[in-house]
C-alpha cells in the first residue's frame, strides 16, 4: 500500500494540475502561447520557488508579464501550486524540475528575468558546483537570458553572496543593485519569501544584486581540478577583482527600484 503522504500528495497535484506543466520541454520556445501572451510579453522565472509566496506575489502586482516558477521538491511545489489556485492567478505556472536541465525547457533568449532566492549554500567547497550561482549555472543562464536579461538574487548567506560577486564578476554580467541589508533600505517593492521572513526575523540581514547580462558577459573557465577530481581548494571562490564603483562590502548598497 502506498504511504498516506504519498497519497495525500498525488490527491493535491491533481487538484491543482491546471498550474503544473508535466512537460516543459514541449513548450520550448514557445512559452507565452501557454497564457494567450503575445510574443512579445515578458516572461520571467523562478528557480528554487519553495512554498511559492514570492511567486505568486509577483505574478498577482504584474498581471502583464508571464511567471515560471521551478523547484524540484513535489510537496513543497504543490503548496505552491495551491497558493496561485486560491489567489485565482491566470499569468503563472509552475514545473516540478531540476533548474540543471533549464536548457532542455527553454530557446535561447526566451525569458528576460531570472529570480533566485535563497538558494542552498552548500557551504562545503567540494559542493561549490552546486549552488545555483556557479559559473557553470551562470554560462547556461546568460545565454538563455540573452542581451539585457537580469538575474535577481537574494540572500541571508554572505559567504554564499561573495561567492556568487565573485562568479557574476569572472563572468562579465553587469552588477548593480548591490546591497547588503535590503531590509535596513528603504525597499517598499521588496517582496519577503518565506527564507527570507525566517532569516530576517532571527536577525540576519538580507543581501541583494542584479546581475545583468551585456555583450562582454561570457562563460568562465572552470577552475582547475584536483587530482580527486575536487574543485582546488578556494579556487572557485576566490575572490575576483569587483567592478568599479561596486560598493565596498561592508556599505549599505543601493536598493533601487527592481
Ligand atoms: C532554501 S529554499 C528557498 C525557497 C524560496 N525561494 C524562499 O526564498 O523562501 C531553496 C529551494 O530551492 C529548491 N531547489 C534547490 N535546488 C534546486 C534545483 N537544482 N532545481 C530546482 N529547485 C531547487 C529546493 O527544493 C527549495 O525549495
Amino acid at each position: 500500500m502506498r504511504p498516506r503522504k504519498k497519497h495525500n500528495l498525488d490527491k493535491r497535484m491533481q487538484a491543482a494540475a491546471s498550474f503544473r506543466v508535466e512537460r516543459p520541454e514541449e513548450n520550448k520556445g514557445r512559452w507565452r502561447a501557454l497564457f494567450g501572451a503575445p510574443d512579445d510579453a515578458p516572461l520571467h522565472v523562478e528557480l528554487g520557488c519553495g512554498k511559492g509566496t514570492f511567486v505568486c506575489e509577483s505574478a498577482r502586482r504584474n498581471p502583464d508579464i508571464c511567471y515560471i516558477a521551478f523547484d524540484k521538491v513535489p510537496e513543497v511545489l504543490v503548496m505552491a501550486m495551491e497558493k496561485a489556485a486560491g489567489m485565482g492567478l491566470t499569468n503563472l505556472r509552475f514545473v516540478l524540475g531540476d533548474a540543471a536541465l533549464l536548457e532542455e525547457y527553454f530557446e535561447p533568449r526566451e525569458f528576460s528575468r531570472l529570480y533566485i532566492n535563497f538558494c542552498d549554500p552548500w557551504h562545503k567547497k567540494r559542493q561549490a558546483k552546486r549552488r545555483l550561482t556557479h559559473r557553470s549555472f551562470l554560462a547556461h543562464y546568460m545565454a538563455l537570458l540573452g542581451e539585457g536579461g537580469e538575474i535577481h538574487f537574494k540572500t541571508d548567506n554572505r559567504p554564499l553572496f561573495d561567492f556568487s560577486l565573485g562568479e557574476f564578476s569572472a563572468c562579465r554580467f553587469a552588477l548593480s543593485q548591490v546591497c547588503y541589508d535590503l531590509h535596513a533600505a528603504d525597499a517598499p517593492w521588496n517582496i519577503v519569501t518565506e527564507y527570507e521572513r525566517t532569516w530576517s526575523d532571527k536577525g540576519y540581514p538580507i543581501h541583494r544584486l542584479v546581475a545583468t547580462v551585456t555583450a562582454e558577459t561570457a562563460p568562465a573557465p572552470l577552475p582547475r581540478r584536483g587530482a580527486a577530481g575536487q574543485e582546488q581548494e578556494g579556487a572557485a571562490e576566490a575572490p575576483f577583482p569587483l567592478p568599479d564603483g561596486m560598493p565596498l562590502p561592508d556599505g549599505a548598497g543601493h536598493p533601487d527600484a527592481p
